[in-house]
């Protein structure tokens, strides 16, 4: 599918809510799966990545009903899956598949973790040397998928994450639960937390001090009852489209506002757009509430640090935005964009290349000179992110984006929302 939005002929204006996070949506399917008793999600997104972990639950033995964006599973508790020695498709999937690892060697289950050509390209030693130094028994071909698990006692263990990476450090997390003494993780840099945050409304122990987590192990978790909140994820598209159209003023209603999450609203009003939040509540022990962002110049800004890990998948918003700001945007100490569902670095200076932006590719990082796209043809090469980002410029240039098909993977209502603020 070739997309090609409109120009804005004027400002974006209103108000939208927006289906369930899709990285809470991953951890209340399989933490239900965990629990004992029946679980009740609310607003739970329907996308392939969700899908994904919801089909290899399925293989796994534990299927789920999706009715009108309502989530229901019987939990079948801290046990092994009920089907054992099966292959689990995890799809494009990057949290399924780590998450899913930590949730079988923690209940001693069987079961072989495969997905897409992609997903197999993607680094699982992260996942599995930790693991075998828990007592694990993974194996996974030259350190990728497939990852085939097997039954073997757990141990507490103590560790330092190499990179700051909420897949990793759930995959442990999860191990933890089922080991025979507490797991004590250190973290690089602030990932986001929500796992522990959802653990903890499930009855189990887990302590935080700073970048320092210990995860106490449990024989039983309580069932899930509750709303998802809105993805930020999918929020920052619509944000970002909103800062780059002069006079936009647009309310994401009802999203998560965790911190490991909201660089993207620092970094937005770092480069100037007026960002307000208010109705904050609480879900699933995440923050929640509305958000309003109101267009005003623009400028680059350097982003590097904590700020690259609390907004990891929103580089693709960020460029384009970057593309209509005033003076350079430079991103540094992001070399793991590299490891997303592309080479996030050297996809974004290809496709804002190709729409003729002045970029450069850095090795932990990219600069993009604001003001000097002119459209063109872009490619999403097979990136549902890097199709919105391509997609989003195309409110201020004449852009066509070529595969956009695969922004089906995680937002199908990006362009109906979207249309709807026009
Ligand atoms: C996620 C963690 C991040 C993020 C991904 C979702 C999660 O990945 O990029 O989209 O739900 O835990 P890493 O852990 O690889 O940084």
């Amino acid at each position: 599918m070739t997309l090609s939005l409109p120009q804005a002929a004027r400002p974006l204006q209103g108000c939208v809510t927006l289906p369930g996070d899709k990285s809470l949506a991953h951890r209340v399917a399989l933490f239900a799966a965990l629990a004992d008793g029946d679980s009740t999600i609310r607003n739970y997104p329907d996308s392939g990545v969700t899908r994904a972990m919801r089909s290899a639950l399925e293989t796994l033995g534990v299927p789920s009903r999706l009715e009108s964006s309502v989530l229901t599973l019987t939990g079948n508790g801290m046990r092994p899956f009920p089907c054992s020695g099966v292959v689990a498709h995890c799809g494009n999937s990057g949290t399924t598949i780590r998450l899913l690892a930590g949730a079988l060697a923690a209940t001693r289950s069987s079961a072989v973790l495969d997905g897409s050509a992609g997903l197999r390209k993607r680094p699982m030693d992260r996942i599995a040397d930790p693991l075998r130094l828990m007592g694990a028994a993974v194996a996974t071909v030259e350190g990728h998928a497939p990852i085939t698990i097997s039954p073997a006692p757990l141990h507490g263990i103590e560790y330092t994450l190499p990179v700051a990476s909420a897949q990793v450090k759930s995959c442990l997390e999860l191990a933890a639960l089922g080991a025979d003494a507490p797991v004590t993780l250190h973290e690089p840099g602030p990932s986001r937390d929500h796992t522990a945050r959802m653990l903890r409304a499930m009855g189990a122990t887990v302590v935080s001090n700073g970048l320092t987590e210990t995860v106490h192990p449990v024989t039983s978790l309580k069932p899930l009852d509750g709303t998802l909140p809105g993805d930020i994820s999918s929020a920052a598209f619509l944000l970002a489209a909103a800062a780059i159209v002069p006079g936009s003023r647009v309310t994401v209603a009802d999203v998560g506002l965790n911190p490991t999450r909201t660089g993207v609203l620092d970094i937005l009003s770092a480069m100037g757009a007026r960002i307000s939040t208010e109705n904050a509540h609480m879900e699933f022990g995440e923050p929640v509430g509305d958000v309003t962002l109101e267009t005003a110049p623009l400028h680059g800004v350097e982003i590097a640090g904590d700020l690259v890990v609390r907004s990891i998948d929103e580089f693709p918003a960020l460029a384009a935005v970057a593309a209509f700001a005033e003076g350079e945007t430079v991103v540094r100490e992001a070399k793991e964009l590299r490891y997303k569902e592309t080479d996030r670095i050297a996809a974004i200076v290809a496709q804002l290349g190709v729409l003729g932006a002045e970029v450069s590719e850095l090795p932990d990082g990219f600069t993009v000179r604001g003001g000097t796209l002119k459209g063109g043809t872009a490619r999403a090469n097979g990136d549902h992110r890097l199709a919105m980002s391509m997609a989003i410029c195309g409110l201020r240039a004449p852009v066509s984006v070529e595969g956009a098909e695969i922004l089906n993977e995680s937002f199908p209502d990006f362009e109906p929302l979207l249309s709807s603020l026009m």
